[in-house]
């Protein structure tokens, strides 16, 4: 597929996805939402790729919500499929079986919150900003806005910020447990890039089964959520890695992990 508003690149085991329709601030049209669909895939084919970081291009954005002038003209049914592809593409990167790191440059407003919210880790700048501002537009958050933002900072504090469609700096987003880490400008690739090598120095399968087991578990009863947890525990040991990581550690050497 031919991306023209997606970047990806690969550095050793993790690859930057860069959204990259900076003069429009990044925002998500349909076709870039096809395409970050198609890059999710590669990402989920490729081997060799063990975490995964999400940015915007330009300084001003990550991503400034959905394409404002494409959705404009919808109808009912238009509408709700415009939600439906972006719902899809966000909770197939949600699932991916790789950590993604969402860094956050500038304004990740409406959709762009939800894509972040979608990633499992956010880091922002100091010059980041968030919001949900669409109930100013006439519509309502559609792509996870209602249900992510909630699970993350509480149904009260994300009634707040969509109801009044506030936007927030990066330091308050810090406070009401948004982000995971706010970062001066100038640092914040350096420092998604340095996560996601820690990351990816680790056991691969595990921190996949780790991220399955919280993504499933945060969705069911805890006795449930602890099944998988024993499940993706008891997996484990059926890994290559399990046997390098607990032998090496034994033998007081350097671990080398195979993803097997
Ligand atoms: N859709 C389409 N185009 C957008 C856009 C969006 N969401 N956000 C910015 N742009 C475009 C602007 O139209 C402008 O294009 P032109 O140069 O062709 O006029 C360009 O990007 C630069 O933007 P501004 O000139 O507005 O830049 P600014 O610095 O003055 O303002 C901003 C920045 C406050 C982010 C402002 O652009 C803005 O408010 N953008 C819209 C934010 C928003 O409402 N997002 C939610 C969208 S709805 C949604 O996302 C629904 C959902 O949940 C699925």
């Amino acid at each position: 597929m031919e991306l023209n508003n997606v970047i990806i690149e690969k550095e050793g085991k993790v690859a930057v996805v860069t959204i990259n329709r900076p003069k429009a601030l990044n925002a998500l049209n349909s076709e870039t939402l096809k395409e970050l669909d198609y890059v999710v895939t590669e990402l989920e084919n490729d081997e060799e790729i063990y975490a995964v970081i999400l940015t915007g291009a330009g300084e001003k954005a990550f991503v400034a919500g959905a394409d404002i002038t494409e959705m404009k003209d919808l109808n009912t049914i238009e509408g709700r499929k415009f939600s439906i592809l972006g719902n899809k593409v966000f909770r197939r990167l949600e699932n991916l079986e790789k950590p993604v790191i969402a860094a956050i440059g500038g304004f990740a407003l409406g959709g762009g919150c939800e894509l972040a919210m979608a990633c499992d880790i956010r880091l922002a700048s100091d010059k980041a900003k968030f919001g949900q501002p669409e109930v100013g537009l006439g519509i309502t958050p559609g792509f996870g806005g209602t249900q992510r933002l909630a699970r993350l900072v509480g149904t009260g504090m994300a009634k707040e910020l969509i109801y009044t469609g506030k936007i927030i700096k990066a330091d308050e987003a810090l406070r009401i447990g948004l982000v995971n880490r706010v970062v001066e400008g100038e640092k914040l690739m350096e420092e998604a890039r340095a996560m996601a090598q820690t990351i990816a120095a680790n056991a691969p399968i595990a921190v996949k089964l780790s991220k399955a087991a919280i993504n499933r578990g945060m969705q069911c009863d805890m006795d449930t959520a602890l099944m998988y947890e024993a499940e993706a525990f008891g997996e484990c040991f059926s890994t290559a890695d399990q046997k390098e990581g607990m032998t090496a550690f034994v033998e007081k050497r350097e671990k080398s992990f195979q993803n097997k």
